[in-house]
């Protein structure tokens, strides 16, 4: 390439600028413009779950623009590695499309606003770079008049350059109007340049908007000035802000006159690498320009990502990584290379970008490292997956479909490692297509059973999981029982599904090292939580789990930064809660002890549980325990405690743990040399358990509930400590709220209490009989309702609201009143039905029988019942039933009376 290029259209001779010179340049003038120089952050969002990978210079600064956080300086300046898979599948087809660019940005937070944004592009622009003044042309925001005036008045544009771009007024989306999902977004102002007629379409009505090569916008200054919810609504934000972007690579492209981004210098050095693995050469066939521009930018954009800690894997940013790094190998296949290349283009990459990303340089080996790794695992299952998939072909050929079923598409995702838009764009280009929806839901059904499947643990007996792929050389060294925190190497990392080289921000796993402070679960004491912190990131450990071969999972989250295979790192257990657990732990000791001398030595340990809050102690004993053995089993452990008794561990030989009298686990297996734990002469017991250093720390003890777990097994849960005192005071509040509620105070509750129940009492009887008075008093005259039924006088009606007891009450009284005959009552009380029926001594003898006359009529309301001749009662469930009833009395009677 020559050095120096001559403008097609003008007769200007502009220098030769590289892209990482332009970079240079490009920061260094925002800096003399106040600006603070950053380096690029990570493509790792952080604290942003609206994305997943940064996709804009401003994406990371998203708090400083909202005013959530004060920026180190307001203004900022950055070129930002940015990673874009909206249009991923035209990669490689066109000359156009990236995945990976780079964005110069110049930014104010609430500092400068339209002016200074503007007249610095353009002096950038024309000043600094060269660019000619006649073949820049801006475009605005289509009412931002503001922004015209500033156009044509201080910069003195012509107003014919300068193009509108109003909302289309059906989608109401604009290309002046800059948003990218949720976050700060505002209209804009873009700066094209006109490359001249040998990049145009050669329309008539070619202008700037137009969609070929000759008008190339390279700016783009962003108002920001509101908040938009990704959903259509916009808050005006405090501040007003300036974000602005210029790709790098169109830039280039504009500065060094050459026909695409693939052409500009870094970019051409990689297109050239794999053009000499391939020995193909570029421009010759259109199909192999395809594979070489797809490989150029993948293996750009899969160097940056693993270079910030990014990890090919199924789920998230993993799965982009895994998706572009197996694209670029299948194409590396279609140009026809043989063998691993991917490192070989990796190479040229971190050469042509090390200026601005020493990060590249500096994590070379383990960038090469993981992308050969991911490569290989391709490799071993990629050509059986293309001889499966052909045979697919084949067969919906021979059936006449077009779509490839989803469990198909799955099984070569799952089994041949195929992402889904691989095997797309390979059906694709026989004119196949995949079922998106049925490929999505075979894979639902696969993560809800890994879930299901998913252990803690790879002993024995549990489902295959990623720890059965450790090296079983590896272990870990336990040094937990003096220190808290140690420095040591990482050995192992893996994510929930595979082993990987790096963990990077938001992703879950494990972590295991050579030497470790973390107490991994293990003999009912539960694991350490805390955080492992590396060089720039943190790991949070939620839990610690024994591995098979003496290995200690550490298994957590990535919450920031990144973590490597290999890496030293600074292990901090959480002293506060470990402390707890010593405590409740030893604590566990004491109460067994005490359990044997309170209840007799068949006491043995069942089963045992201690965290952080309390401990859980199952032990054989053949009755529940009373009051008094749990009363006086707490006095004896807090006698220990306050003896202040000291708190030995010793390693020896089983032989002579035995002759020390220590109690072992009934039935345990023990190896070879065993810890001994001793509370002064009361306690000594086989545990590899952390404890306190004296039994004066535990400070109380507590126990709050004994029960029953199986025949002959009791359970005890205590609590100690600070646990014992949250306890109370929890108690102490709800006493003091019953208090209040019962309007006294917690001394003279229990008074205020039997007080209220005697009130209660004598309420409620008086209650009763004013029930059963004002029902006699509904009922009015009841002698009105007395019917003869062939002689014998009854008298069959309902009530409201009165219980059997009153009910029965009011029967006998209209008995009375009554003389000779029959009492049939119904009442509904409470949403149910009661029934009562009477007969007298001359109504039986006429036949009467109240048991069987409530029997005939109890079906009405949804009951059953019966009773003796003379008295009988019924319950039911159906009020509305109450009239049928009663009127189902009289028939009733009717076919009793002779
Ligand atoms: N954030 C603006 C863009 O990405 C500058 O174009």
């Amino acid at each position: 390439m020559c050095p120096n290029t001559v403008f097609g259209g003008s007769l200007k001779v502009k220098k030769f600028y590289g892209e990482n010179e332009l970079r240079r340049m490009y920061l260094d003038f925002f800096e003399s413009k106040g600006h603070l120089k950053m380096n690029s952050f990570s493509l790792v969002p952080h604290n942003d779950n609206s994305l997943l990978l940064i996709n804009a210079g401003m994406a990371p600064l998203k708090p400083y623009f909202t005013g959530q956080e004060i920026p180190p300086r307001r203004r900022v300046t950055t070129c930002q590695k940015c990673i874009r898979t909206g249009d991923i599948e035209n990669v490689g087809k066109t000359a156009r499309h990236l995945t990976f660019f780079e964005m110069l940005g110049n930014f104010s937070f609430g500092d400068y606003f339209k002016h200074e944004a503007i007249a610095w592009s353009w002096e950038f622009l024309t000043k600094v770079l060269g660019l000619e003044e006649d073949r820049l042309y801006p475009s605005i925001y289509g009412e931002d008049d503001e922004a015209f005036d500033i156009w044509t008045k201080e910069v003195g544009v012509a107003p014919e350059r300068i193009t509108r771009f109003y909302r289309d007024p059906e989608t109401g989306e604009c290309d002046n109007f800059w948003e990218h999902g949720a976050g700060p977004c505002g209209p804009c102002s873009e700066i094209y340049y006109d490359r001249g007629e040998k990049y145009g379409c050669g329309s008539p009505d070619c202008k700037v908007g137009c969609d070929c090569d000759r008008f190339m916008e390279v700016w783009n200054n962003v108002f920001t000035q509101f908040e938009g919810d990704g959903k259509g609504g916009y808050t005006e934000l405090a501040q007003k802000n300036i974000d602005t972007g210029m790709g790098l690579e169109r830039l280039a492209v504009v500065m060094q006159d050459v026909d695409s981004v693939f052409d500009i210098d870094t970019m051409k050095a990689i297109r050239d690498k794999v053009c000499e693995i391939s020995g193909k050469t570029y421009q010759t066939d259109a199909m192999d320009d395809v594979s070489i521009r797809l490989i150029t930018d993948h293996i750009r954009s899969s160097t940056f990502m693993v270079s910030d800690g990014i990890m090919p894997s199924n789920e998230g940013r993993g799965y982009v990584l895994r998706r572009i790094i197996r694209r670029a190998a299948r194409h590396g296949k279609m140009l026809g290379i043989q063998g691993n290349f991917l490192d070989k283009i990796a190479m040229v990459v971190i050469n042509e970008s090390k200026d601005g990303y020493p990060e590249l340089e500096e994590k070379k080996d383990f960038i090469l490292k993981v992308l050969t790794q991911e490569e290989e695992k391709f490799a071993k299952t990629i050509d059986q997956g293309l001889a499966i998939l052909d045979e697919m072909e084949k067969k919906m050929q021979e059936k006449g479909q077009k779509v490839l079923s989803g469990d198909d598409a799955f099984k070569l995702y799952d089994t041949y490692g195929f992402p889904m838009d691989l095997t797309q764009e390979i059906l694709e280009e026989k004119g196949f297509t995949i079922d998106e929806e049925g490929f999505q839901k075979a894979m639902d059904v696969q993560r809800e059973t890994a879930r299901k499947n998913r252990k803690t643990t790879n002993y024995i007996g549990a489902d295959a999981t990623v720890y059965d792929e450790i090296d079983p050389a590896i272990t870990s060294e336990f040094v937990g029982y003096d220190n808290l925190s140690v420095t040591s190497k990482v050995s192992v990392l893996t994510t929930e599904t595979e082993l990987v080289e790096a963990l990077s921000e938001g992703e879950v796993g494990t972590i295991i090292v050579e030497k470790t402070p973390f107490y991994a679960t293990m003999g009912g004491q539960q694991g350490d939580k805390g955080v492992i912190r590396t060089a720039n990131g943190e790991f949070k450990v939620e839990d610690t789990i024994k591995l098979l071969g003496g290995k200690v999972g550490h298994i957590g989250k990535m919450v920031s930064g990144m973590i490597q295979n290999g890496e030293e790192v600074e292990l901090v257990v959480d002293a506060a809660l470990r402390a707890k657990t010593c405590k409740n732990h030893s604590a566990t000791h004491l109460l067994q002890k005490a359990l044997r001398e309170v209840l007799g030595t068949h006491v043995e340990q069942a089963g045992s549980y201690q965290d952080a809050d309390r401990t859980r102690f199952d032990f054989s004993h053949f009755q529940a325990m009373t009051p008094e053995e749990i009363a006086k089993v707490e006095q004896i452990v807090n006698e220990k405690i306050a003896d202040a008794l000291p708190v030995v561990t010793e390693v020896m030989s089983v032989e002579d743990a035995k002759k020390t009298g220590a109690m072992a686990l009934f039935g345990e297996k023990y190896g070879e040399k065993v810890r001994v734990v001793s509370m002064g002469d009361f306690s000594k017991e086989f545990c590899g358990g952390t404890h306190v250093k004296n039994t004066a720390e535990i400070t109380t003890f507590k126990i709050i509930s004994e029960s029953g777990v199986a025949a002959g097994v009791r359970r005890i849960e205590a609590i100690t400590g600070e646990n014992v005192f949250a306890y109370y005071k929890n108690m102490e509040d709800e006493l003091e709220k019953a208090a209040k509620a019962a309007k006294a105070t917690p001394a003279t509750l229990v008074e205020k209490i039997e007080h209220m129940m005697t009130e209660i009492k004598s309420l409620n009887s008086e209650l009763e009989s004013l029930k059963s008075k004002a029902a006699k008093e509904a009922l009015g005259d009841v002698m009105d309702q007395v019917v003869d039924v062939k002689g014998v006088k009854l008298l069959a009606t309902s009530v409201q609201g009165v219980d059997m007891n009153g009910l029965r009450d009011l029967g006998d009284q209209l008995k009375g009143k009554l003389g000779e005959g029959v009492v049939v009552l119904a009442s509904e009380s409470d949403g149910k039905v009661n029934l009562v029926a009477m007969a007298t001594e001359e109504a039986m003898k006429s036949g009467a029988h109240a048991g069987n006359l409530i029997k005939a009529i109890a079906g009405k309301v949804g009951g059953g019942g019966g009773g003796r001749p003379n008295m009988a009662q019924a319950g039911g469930k159906n009020p509305a039933g109450i009239p049928d009833a009663i009127a189902e009395a009289k028939t009733a009677l009717e076919s009793q009376v002779k």
